[in-house]
């Protein structure tokens, strides 16, 4: 029994008010039902698809991962108890805010908090509309997009994602970083989606390196690229396409400080024919690191 999206990310961040111009006036996100304290933001027809909260950490705060089917997050669950593995079931508070009806709590073992669900909240009365014009965001089975995590515990957060939630491996690229030494990145997914999670055996400030949100068509990301001085926005990247998941797409600074990446075209990987290779480099062509 596996994981099958990344079904929303949280954010703890020092500036919701930066944030919300982000989100809403560059990266296109349609305002959705806060929550007390947090904000929450759409990208399609779900309740919504990322979360900030205030607090200091300006990181990565949780992610939530999607199961199918009722049985399946039962199997999870069992499989769970069956290998020892601690979890606290949710609150009906934390269930309500969440809008899901079933939902496990668990930590993983760089810390990061992972909440396993199933029973999202789907607003069809509601449609998405994205301020900045977006047509769409390639979601649906495909989840909310990407997340890049760093973490010197490689070997147990591989497990944890890999043995006990289900993720496979994609492929990995080796960076040579100086002449005796490659940092391996390693790249996972839980459906189509070429990687919904990836890991650097790195120390890094933060958990987070940068999350990936893919829009519907290379129009969408150039308009998003005409976005970038109009919004006051830092770009980190120029436009390239990636080796392994070949996703056309450019990286930005959030108001956090960690990035996003926004892209389009990303391939589509099949269990039955897939191969798992190696890279030797993150990007066919561009890339490059803006000064
Ligand atoms: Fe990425």
């Amino acid at each position: 029994m596996s994981v099958a999206s990344l079904g929303y990310i949280g954010f703890e961040v020092s500036d919701l008010g930066a944030w919300d111009s982000y989100l809403t006036g560059f990266l296109g996100l349609m305002p959705g039902r806060s929550n007390g304290t947090s904000a929450r933001y759409r990208m399609d027809d779900r309740a919504f698809r990322l979360q900030i909260d205030e607090g200091k950490a300006d990181d990565i705060s949780f992610i939530g991962l999607e199961v199918e089917t009722w049985e399946g997050m039962q199997a999870l669950r069992g499989k769970l108890d069956k290998e020892g593995v601690k979890y606290a079931p949710a609150s009906d508070n934390l269930k309500a805010e969440r809008g899901v009806r079933d939902l496990i709590v668990l930590t993983d073992p760089a810390g990061l908090q992972v909440e396993i669900y199933v029973g999202a909240t789907v607003l069809t009365s509601v449609p998405f509309n994205s301020p900045a014009g977006v047509s769409e965001y390639l979601t649906g089975e495909q989840g909310a997009g990407h997340v890049v995590l760093a973490s010197e515990k490689i070997d147990e957060v591989r497990d944890f994602y890999t043995r006990l939630l289900g993720f496979r491996l994609s492929d990995t690229i080796g960076i040579a970083i100086a002449p005796d030494f490659t940092l391996t990145l390693e790249f996972y997914h839980c459906n189509p989606r070429h990687h919904t999670l990836a890991l650097a055996p790195m120390p890094a400030p933060k958990r987070l390196h940068h999350f990936m949100v893919e829009m519907a068509t290379m129009d969408d990301v150039g308009f998003a690229m005409d976005r970038i001085e109009k919004c006051g926005v830092k770009q980190t990247m120029t436009l390239g396409k990636h080796s392994n998941d070949r996703m056309i797409s450019f990286y930005a600074a959030t108001p956090s400080g960690f990035e996003v990446e926004v892209g389009t075209a990303g391939i589509a990987v099949h269990d039955e024919v897939w191969r798992v290779t190696h890279h030797e480099v993150t990007s066919m062509w561009g890339h490059k690191r803006c000064s």
